[in-house]
Parts: structure tokens; sequence; C-alpha cells
């Protein structure tokens, strides 16, 4: 997608080191854009950790190049396989819900024992990392253009009305490699005419709606307006909210969904109000083993993304306060939306159930158990 004109992905090798990655650093979007070099695993597993990079597409790409790093930082094979699972135990550990993450560091631990040789390795490892990255560009899009019906349909419905979707955090173009999720099927339908208007949740605590999505919708020419967290239901039961679409960090093979804090009311709301809610997602984002959505781990944040709030001050970033000294906080960043709640899921193969036998359909070669790291 394009900033200011010119397209960007949110990560990619540099043009003229390969043994540097760069991102865009998304704690300080809309206000400041910067380009960060990664050239470490400890700089990758810091990106993630500290929300640099988010999303949990571009969590996983981010630690595949950092399993890259780890062949760049060991100059023998010797005790390679130790360096390699250090590195990969201190990549997983970052954030805990998004599946991806494992799933890439799966992907490139396999990849990379298939190397003999020291520079196989490192040679394999890059081209995977590359690989994972312009495949979920190409996921992202698919996902898109199987969306991309619903919003038509309903448009026609409206006689070209613009068509009001409610998303929420950012499950955008910058949370991916490039398209996004929940956002592919709008700017499908945006570049194909089709009149879209967004309502964006804010989604405190860190704001990654009104931060991020709205800016990335902006920068497209995309119709959106920003509402706090709370205004949703007040939304839906005007009729003011065609359809939600929403991502995922994972989803079981069941259909339940784990997304950002506040998804669950928003689908609590959908239904009592018969809005469709749709989770877009790609396959990378299922977990094959974990049958019951509750089990899955559910990161616990800093306290203080709660009780302090960021933004521009003038021309400055600063922080300001919002609570009691001595009040404490809890920080609980997803929530699950169980598979009841969701009217269909959005993959790159299509539309499916948010149930076992929907998502077996659409991938029926998918196994139940997966190699370990
Ligand atoms: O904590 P974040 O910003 O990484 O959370 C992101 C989300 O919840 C997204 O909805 C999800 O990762 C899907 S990204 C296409």
């Amino acid at each position: 997608m394009k900033i200011n004109g010119k397209a960007y992905h949110s990560i990619w090798l540099h043009p003229e080191n390969k043994q540097i990655v760069q991102i865009i650093d998304q704690r300080f979007l809309p206000h400041q854009f910067i380009i960060k070099d990664l050239k470490s695993v400890a700089d990758a597993a810091f990106a993630i950790k500290e929300m640099l990079v988010r999303g949990a597409p571009l969590i996983g790409a981010t630690a595949a190049y950092g399993m890259y790093f780890a062949t760049l930082e060991i100059d023998s094979l010797e005790g390679i396989d130790t360096h390699l699972k250090n590195a990969a135990q201190q990549l997983l550990a970052t954030r805990p819900t998004a599946i991806n993450l494992q799933w890439a560091l799966k992907r490139q631990s396999q990849a990379i024992a298939n190397s003999a040789t020291l520079e196989g390795k490192r040679a394999t490892a890059l081209q995977t990392a590359q690989d994972i990255c312009s495949e979920d560009v190409e996921i992202c899009r698919q996902i898109g253009l199987h969306g991309l019906p619903l919003i038509e349909a309903i448009s026609k419905q409206k006689k070209g009305a613009a068509v009001n979707i409610l998303t929420h955090c950012n499950a955008g173009w910058i949370a991916t490699v490039d398209w996004g999720t929940a956002t592919s099927p709008i700017y499908q339908a945006h570049n194909k005419g089709i009149e879209v208007h967004v309502w964006v949740d804010e989604t405190r605590p860190r704001n990654q709606g009104a931060r991020l999505t709205a800016w990335e919708l902006g920068e497209h020419g995309i119709p959106h307006t920003v509402i706090v967290d709370n205004v949703g239901g007040h939304l839906m039961q005007h009729g003011m909210v065609d359809l939600c679409i929403v991502g995922t960090d994972r989803t079981t093979y069941t259909g339940d969904v784990a997304n950002k804090i506040g998804t669950y009311l928003k689908a609590l709301a959908a239904k009592d109000n018969a809005v469709p809610f749709y989770v877009a997602l790609p396959s990378t984002t299922i977990d094959w083993e974990i049958q019951d959505g509750f089990t899955i781990p559910i990161e616990q944040r800093n306290s203080q993304e709660v009780t302090h709030i960021q933004g521009l001050h003038q021309t400055e970033i600063a922080q300001v306060q919002l609570t009691p000294n001595n009040s404490p906080a809890a920080n609980y960043a997803f929530d699950v939306t169980p598979a009841r709640l969701v009217t269909a899921l959005i993959t790159e193969r299509g539309i499916c159930e948010a149930s076992e036998a929907g998502i077996a359909k659409l991938f029926p070669q998918k196994q139940l158990t997966s190699p370990q790291i």
C-alpha cells in the first residue's frame, strides 16, 4: 500500500545490505514515520516485544527474519543447533497469543535444518523469510478478493449508498506485509469504486485503531470515522453498521477467535443487532492443535499502557498519566470470541463457517500435529 503516494511493504530487506532488514517503527505512527534497521536476533525480538512491529502475520514475518539473523550470528556448524534453538526460544517468548509467531519459527527451523552447510543454512533462512513475506502478500490479497462480494452485495442492496463497516484494532496492511486481513476486502471494494465508510474503533489501550487503521485508511483515501471503543453497540442499534470485519491472532480449528481485547464485546453487540460479524484470516493464523478457544494464551502487558496514554503534544510525542498514582491497572491484550458469534471466516481459500467442519472443508490436508521448534 502507499504512503504519501509511494508503495511500501511493512518489512523488507535493505536494498544495499542483505544483512539488514527494515521496518516501519509503528510505535510512533501516525505522527512520525520512522524506518528502523534490524540487524540481530535481539533486534527482531525487541521489535516484536515492544511492538515496533505488531499484528499476527507481521510478527511471524519478523520472527522469520530473526532466524535468518541467527544464522548470521554464528560462524561455524559447531553448536549451531543449540544456537538456533536458543534464538527460536528467544523470539517465541516475545508475544504469546499470535500463533503466526510459532508457525514462522517452525517453518524456518525445519527449512534451516534441511541445509547441511553454514552458507546453505544462511541462504535457506533468507529465502524462507522472503517466501513467508511474499506468500503473505498474496494470501492477504486473496482474502480481499474473497471478502469483496460480501461488501458488493450490501452495496447493491443499498443502491450504491456507502457500506458502513466497523473494524477493531489494526488488521490492516501494516499488521501484515501488505493488504491486511480485515482491511483487504475494504481496499478491494474501494479500488473497485464501491462506496465504503469505516467505523474505526480506537482500541485502547494502545490505540491501534485510532493511530494505525485511521492512518492507513486515510493514506489510501478511504472515508472513515474514529470512534471510542464503547460506541459500536450504539451504532449497531441504530442501523449504522452494515457489517463488522476484524482480524485474529489465533483461531482454533473449531472456529473460536482470539483477537484484540474488546473484539468479543463487538461480536456480542453484532449478534444482538443481527449485524454480520466476519473474521478475516490467513490460514497461518489457525491453530491446528487447540480445540477450545479459552485455552489460547492471553497476553497481559505492562499496566502503564492503561494508566498512561501517548499522543502528540505540539510537535513532540508525549505520554500523559490518566489514573491516580496508586490505582493498579490490568492490561489483558486479547479476548476470545466463541465461534457461535462469528458469521463466517474469510480466508485465502474462500469463506467458511466458523466451525471444525467449515474450516476442514477449505483446508482438508491440515494435520492436527505439527513439528516442534
Ligand atoms: O497487539 P497487536 O497490535 O499485535 O494486535 C493485533 C490484532 O489484534 C490484529 O487484529 C491481529 O493481529 C490481526 S492482524 C492482520
